[in-house]
């Protein structure tokens, strides 16, 4: 009868939507095949980074960073450092004692940047930069001191020796005028020179990258790769030197900043993206750049869940099918709500009440399991990928070096790797499914751009001072 004419329309309606619900998840997942196809064509994009003939056309820019040597235990004096293109600005008091006692001691102060100053002019930027220095150093009661300094700059650079570093494109966010194109340390020497109050020594100019794997050196000397996964992602990795064929010679090793956030650049990812990453990347500050960063770091994941919650409710498959104010703002989710969403010990009541916290008042309990599951595919995703570049790298190590088996440490920072309950985890796992030959180790840091910068100035004055006596 007619009743059972309304019951077979109900559970045809909830079958289809229970089928567009699993379509638009299922376009997030990628299959170990799918994975397999991403390490290799990173390995291909890490080989035209590095060749000369290739590497202006190549999007990942396997950048050599001058850096060829993990610190020996003999380094020590007093540095200063700097960190900037993390979550936060800092600037730190490093000393470093060698021989038989050694240690790192640090002291810091964190400094938010204003947003003028972030998209303000690179005067105006640089400025501010110093002027946080000025008052660190009257902080711990050092004005006048000239400590060798060493500048953890964490966005792509060219450099031609350790002391300079070329700006390529902002990334993160970042849009400071008059920067691109110019040397870092000629805008910050400027900026001390306008100031005319103290001179600082600049001694090197480092990625995060290279901080974080050299800090994790220090205490494993297997540890030859360094990776980020915080606000950017990003890889650096002990390269032989012939193959770092923008620097002249062939002997030992240098340390190679990939900067494979820019993986995609060039369509590479194009077959694994969807219409959620088009429309993050399209809405960003740099559209058409860092398409890998844009699909697994902290500053783009939440847009993603958020992108996709709104589909989901244009079809009316959640929050009843209303479009709040609160969905349509850019930038809600931030990361840390991801990795609160997806705390194992977290009920669903209280996955309820983060949404209501974000202004998300109309959800249901089907709705959180849903939200749940969208921010745990995104995830899944995001630590997959970065797995599966991860593979490559370790694979061309072990290739390097003609070995059948690597045992090898991979130094890691960033607040997605140490916050999210489930990223560190599934990529491991894909790292060790997609590379079986190597037996990869994860060592997290503490601290690793602001003790890796200060390690590396240490290094280049242990080696300055050598030659001049
Ligand atoms: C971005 C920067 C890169 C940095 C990474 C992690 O990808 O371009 O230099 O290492 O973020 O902070």
């Amino acid at each position: 009868g007619k009743g059972a004419a309304m019951v077979t329309a109900v559970a045809y309606r909830l079958a289809n939507q229970h089928a567009e619900r699993q379509r638009i998840l299922d376009s997030l997942r990628l299959s170990r095949e799918q994975l397999l196809e991403v390490k290799s064509r990173m390995r291909k994009e890490m080989d035209r980074g590095l060749a000369k003939e290739s590497h202006d056309q190549a999007a990942v820019k396997m950048l050599p960073t001058y850096v060829r040597s993990t610190p020996d235990g003999t380094e020590h004096g007093d540095f200063l450092a700097l960190d900037l293109g993390g979550t936060n600005f800092r600037v730190l008091l490093v000393r470093v004692r060698g021989g038989k006692r050694r240690s790192v001691e640090m002291h810091n102060k964190i400094y938010t940047i204003p947003s003028e100053a972030v998209q303000g002019t690179g005067d105006e930027l640089f400025d501010h930069i110093v002027h946080c220095i000025a008052d660190f150093l009257e902080y711990m009661g050092m004005k006048g001191a000239s400590l060798p300094l060493g500048f953890t700059f964490s966005f792509p650079c060219h450099q031609n020796k350790l002391d300079q570093g070329i700006l390529l494109k902002w990334t993160k966010g970042f849009k400071a005028s008059g920067c691109e194109g110019e040397d870092v340390v000629t805008l910050l020497k400027d900026a001390i020179h306008r100031r005319e109050e103290f001179d600082l020594d600049v001694v090197a100019v480092v990625n995060d990258t290279v901080g974080t794997m050299m800090t994790c050196g220090y205490e494993d000397p297997l540890c030859e790769v360094g990776l980020i996964v915080g606000t950017g992602t990003n890889a650096c990795y002990m390269e032989e030197m012939p193959n770092v064929e923008l620097v002249d010679g062939d002997e030992g090793r240098m340390c190679v900043n990939m900067e494979w956030g820019a993986f995609g650049d060039q369509g590479e990812l194009e077959d694994f993206s969807t219409d959620f990453d088009r429309t993050v990347d399209e809405r960003s500050t740099n559209p058409g750049k860092q398409r890998y960063e844009k699909m697994i770091s902290g500053m783009y994941l939440g847009e993603i869940v958020r992108n996709v919650l709104l589909e989901f409710t244009a079809k009316g498959l959640l929050f009843r099918g209303k479009l709040s104010e609160r969905l349509k703002t850019r930038g809600i989710f931030e990361t840390k709500f991801l990795s609160q969403i997806e705390s194992d010990r977290l009920a669903l009541r209280q996955v309820r009440s983060i949404l209501q916290h974000l202004g998300l008042t109309s959800s249901t309990c089907d709705d959180s399991i849903l939200v749940k599951e969208v921010c745990s595919v995104v995830a899944r995703r995001a630590a997959q990928l970065c797995g599966a570049g991860l593979a490559a790298v370790v694979d061309k190590i072990r290739q390097n070096r003609n070995l059948p088996q690597l045992k090898i440490t991979v130094g890691v920072d960033g607040t997605l790797y140490k916050l999210h309950p489930h990223f560190s985890s599934i990529m491991h796992q894909t790292v060790r499914d997609l590379s079986p030959l190597c037996d990869v180790t994860f060592l997290q840091s503490e601290d690793g751009s602001g003790k890796g910068a200060a390690l590396i100035t240490a290094v280049a004055c242990r080696i300055r001072d050598a030659g001049q006596h």
